[in-house]
């Protein structure tokens, strides 16, 4: 859940003509190797060759125009930076590789006997291009718990900390002081060439992504529960599903809605705050858990990643208002009283949109499907006007 003010990233017309065709060119070359590092180094030279013909082509093409009101604004509506994994069409929504949310609902595989997508499945969209066989999938799920344990150092500083430091903070700390785990910065420092740095990039980030999970659910455990219980991450488990047992939920809706939640909201161009900033970050050659955790920062703001919390708390005061059965009327006066306090509404979507953003409705469905009278989702409907 998220409002978005800012948008920089939005080469949409260039987008629109040529990332269709990049995505039908990579369909075409799908490898079956389970080995993600590999199929990309088979893809990176490809992908490099087709950036530099493709500039030489179109180098001098003008994309948009800068007014004074633009840069006043936060760079508001400048088109400024590429974004390959996905795109945000106006009346669609997201489209990730040039599939739409529904789209990997279908062809991205699940667990056996489910009916959600797996998070590891639309990231090896994202990086690769192509669908991922079932194969390939399993083998990313069981990459990520094997690369999952926290080093003593982390877990010490986050079981040191105390409950007042919100969990976005312990998040950003942890993932900080994680680098010095980097392979980036050790390979750096003993002058590796350049066109190797993604190798050791991409290392870092596997790492990352693997340990996120485990993280937040320390962060989880420590701030809301008693702190203990934490186990071994077990390598037959998919991500979600070894997440959710960590924080300490183990029912299968849960665990869908975990696959679901996760593989929505792995992408959304490149241009918001969070992400922007973490390739603004990364473009120091600041090493990927820095850049991430520069990135979080970003997220934990209320007009971002925090607006999630901001929703929840402001349907917890309504409830707290006007209690669980309600008439329209004590509805729009309690929105109007958040209004006129010079307040905002916080909701679902994104300032581009025109239409219902589709990863709001595929959550609606899962809810309408899995908890239809949950007293906060039907509240939540009811103020959706
Ligand atoms: C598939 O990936 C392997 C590496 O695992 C690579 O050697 C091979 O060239 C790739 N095949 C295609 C068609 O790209
Ligand atoms: C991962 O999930 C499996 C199966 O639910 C569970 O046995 C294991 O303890 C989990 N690992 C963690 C770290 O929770
Ligand atoms: C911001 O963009 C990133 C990258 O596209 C995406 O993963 C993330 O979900 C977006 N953040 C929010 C709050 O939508």
């Amino acid at each position: 859940m998220a409002l978005f003010r800012v948008t920089t990233s939005r080469l949409q017309d260039a987008q629109k003509q040529i990332i269709p065709q990049i995505s039908v060119v990579l369909r075409q070359m799908s490898n079956s190797s389970t080995d993600l590092k590999a199929v990309l180094a088979s893809k990176i030279p490809k992908e490099q060759e087709k950036v530099k013909k493709f500039r030489k082509q179109h180098g001098n093409t003008k994309v948009g125009e800068v007014t004074v009101d633009m840069m006043y604004g936060g760079m508001r509506g400048i088109k400024g930076l590429i974004c390959e994994t996905s795109v945000l069409d106006p009346d669609e929504g997201i489209r990730f590789r040039g599939l739409s949310i529904p789209e990997c609902q279908k062809q991205l595989p699940k667990v056996e006997g489910g009916s959600e997508p797996l998070p590891e499945g639309l990231f090896w969209l994202l990086v690769t291009g192509d669908v991922p066989t079932d194969a390939q999938v399993k083998a990313l799920s069981k990459e990520w718990a094997e690369r999952a344990e926290l080093p003593p150092h982390v877990v010490s500083l986050l079981n040191n900390l105390p409950n007042k430091v919100h969990p976005m903070s312990q998040f950003a700390a942890a993932v900080t002081v994680l680098n010095s785990e980097s392979k980036f910065v050790k390979a750096y420092s003993s002058g590796v060439h350049k066109t190797k740095y993604w190798e050791y990039t991409y290392e870092d980030s596997m790492d990352l992504i693997a340990k996120l999970p485990v993280i937040a659910a320390t962060i989880y455990r420590n701030t809301y529960k008693d702190g203990s219980g934490i186990g071994a991450i077990d390598t037959s488990k998919d991500w979600s599903h070894n997440f959710t047992t960590m924080l300490g939920f183990d029912n299968a809706d849960f665990i869908e809605l975990m696959r679901l939640y996760l593989t929505i909201h792995s992408d959304h161009e490149g241009g918001n705050v969070s992400a922007h900033t973490t390739h603004l970050v990364g473009s120091a050659l600041s090493d990927p858990y820095l850049s991430f955790a520069a990135g979080m920062n970003g997220l934990a703001g209320p007009l971002h990643g925090l607006a999630n919390q901001e929703v929840l708390v402001w349907l917890e005061k309504l409830r707290e208002s006007v209690g669980e059965k309600y008439t329209e009327e004590q509805l729009k006066e309690f929105i109007w009283k958040t209004l006129k306090s010079g307040q905002v509404v916080p909701g679902y979507g994104h300032a581009v949109l025109r239409k219902t953003d589709p990863r709001y409705t595929c959550q609606r469905e899962f809810a309408l499907k899995h908890l239809p009278n949950d007293p906060l989702f039907k509240a939540s409907l009811s103020s959706n006007f």
